[in-house]
């Protein structure tokens, strides 16, 4: 049976993606390849004759999110039984069978280093087979792919410079469902680089689960190129671009790296650092390979060799075994390192990792909401620190776009990733300004804009 109706050349994807930066960089290349197959994408999920979606298995309420979503294609599937429906990313790797012998709605099934494989199974899916591709490659970068850009701000791009994790910290599944650290050839990254500042784009956020860890051979003789060295090439030859980087693995966080950010006025002052807990015993258990004293000793580096920098982190409630005094170590690290920002999780086990196997998820769920509660309570309070030291300062402000909130006025970020709203007559998204800060609400700084005459 053939299951397509638009003819070939005609065909239209439609793309959902889930989870992290790295699944919507991902997202772009898998749109650049079907492209290149001769299949366009529609924002519209009715007319769309393939329906994927980059799928996320980092926490249990990211892929039960993703199994509601699939009850509205099943709906979709009845009232256009041709239409073809994908699932890929992280779940699909973990979930191939369920997927398929459960979900009888779907189609093809790809995992994150299959992509190329996608317009083949297109192929066989409809020709009435279920199509699937999950294996894992120690080489695939898409290294020459050139990604559709879908952030449609035309400012702001990703670009993916490695891929996988080789950490194994004992809670994530990333390093099964994305296999094997691998770093992408420097020259295509720097390509890509060029052709998104010749496009005008004016903000590249370099992206890989352990950016520190980067690391290609010198083609020309001995030793190899680390990430500061990237870092430094790409903000000297694009001076107009800012440069940010997430994530960093603060076991592989040098002060060569420290330096090469102070040394450059391009690249943003802002460091994602993942702590996770603020117990060296809880740390030890999730193997992240540093103790409490050694995490701040990176903090207290960061401070001095960059003055004015923010800090932002992860934070990880109710992990195996954690005692009321292990939590109190994490509110009290949070204070030492008074984060500007943070993303707080509640512990889910994820199967097959080295903490559902060696240890037991024994924090009761109700521990695990209160310790939450207590660290967004307590973020709450030191984002608003943060902020208050703003008013009266001016910072150079990268115009993203206009405020969701209020109408006539323009939003963007400082190097410090802080968004500003300022009424932004004269300027529009792409344009550097100077903006005095005059207040500021929980998630936002208020400003007007300066000319550098007032400064
Ligand atoms: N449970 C809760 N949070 C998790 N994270 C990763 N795995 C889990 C898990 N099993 C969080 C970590 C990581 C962020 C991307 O997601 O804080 O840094
Ligand atoms: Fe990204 Fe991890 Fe989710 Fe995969 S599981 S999409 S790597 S956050």
């Amino acid at each position: 049976m053939n299951k397509s109706v638009s003819p070939p050349g005609t065909r239209k994807l439609y793309i959902e993606t889930y989870g992290c930066q790295m699944n919507v960089s991902d997202s772009e290349v898998v749109v650049s390849i079907m492209q290149e197959n001769g299949i366009g994408s529609t924002p519209d999920i009715d007319k769309a004759d393939i329906i994927l979606v980059n799928t996320c298995s980092i926490r249990e309420n990211a892929e039960q999110r993703i199994w509601g979503r699939l009850d509205v294609f099943r709906q979709i599937k009845k009232k256009r039984p041709e239409v073809l429906v994908g699932i890929i990313g992280c779940m699909a790797e973990r979930l191939k069978e369920k997927l398929l012998e459960k979900e009888k709605l779907i189609d093809i099934v790809t995992g994150p280093d299959s992509y190329r494989e996608l317009p083949a199974l297109i192929v066989e899916a409809e020709a009435g087979r279920q199509a699937i591709n999950v294996l894992l490659s120690r080489e695939e970068t898409y290294a020459d792919i050139s990604p559709l850009r879908l952030d449609r701000n035309g400012v702001s791009a990703f670009v993916s410079i490695m891929r996988g994790c080789n950490n194994f910290c004992s809670y994530c599944v990333v390093p099964l469902t994305r296999g094997k650290e691998r770093s992408r050839n420097p020259g295509s990254i720097l390509g890509e680089t060029d052709e998104l500042a010749e496009k005008g784009y004016r903000e590249v956020t370099l992206l890989g689960q352990n950016v520190n860890s980067y690391r290609w051979k010198k083609e020309n003789g001995p030793g190899t190129f680390g990430f500061a060295e990237l870092l430094a090439e790409i903000a000297v030859k694009h001076p107009e671009m800012r440069l940010r980087f997430a994530t960093s693995h603060p076991k592989d966080l040098s002060n060569e790296l420290l330096h090469t950010i102070a040394g450059h006025s391009n690249i943003c002052k802002h460091i994602h650092l993942p702590v996770q807990s603020g117990s060296s015993r809880i740390l030890k258990l999730m193997n992240r390979k540093y103790t409490r004293e050694q995490y701040l000793e990176r903090v207290s580096a960061i401070r001095e060799i960059i003055p004015g920098c923010s800090v932002s982190t992860d934070i990880i409630a109710g992990f195996c075994s954690e005692t009321d005094h292990d939590h109190l170590q994490t509110l009290s690290l949070m204070k030492e390192a008074e984060y500007d920002f943070a993303y707080m999780f509640k512990y889910s086990e994820r199967p097959d990792t080295p903490a559902a196997k060696k240890l037991n998820d024994d924090v009761p769920e109700e521990v695990k909401s209160k310790r939450l509660t207590e660290i967004i309570e307590l973020q709450g309070r030191l984002s608003a620190r943060s902020k208050e030291a703003d008013p009266g300062k001016t910072f150079e402000v990268l115009v993203e776009g206009t405020s969701k909130k209020s109408a006539g006025e323009l939003s963007g970020r400082t190097s410090q990733n802080k968004v500003v709203v300022f009424p932004g007559r004269g300027y529009k998204p792409g344009d550097y300004l100077n903006v005095k800060i005059t207040r500021f609400t929980p998630a936002t700084l208020i400003g007007v804009p300066v000319k550098s005459t007032d400064l």
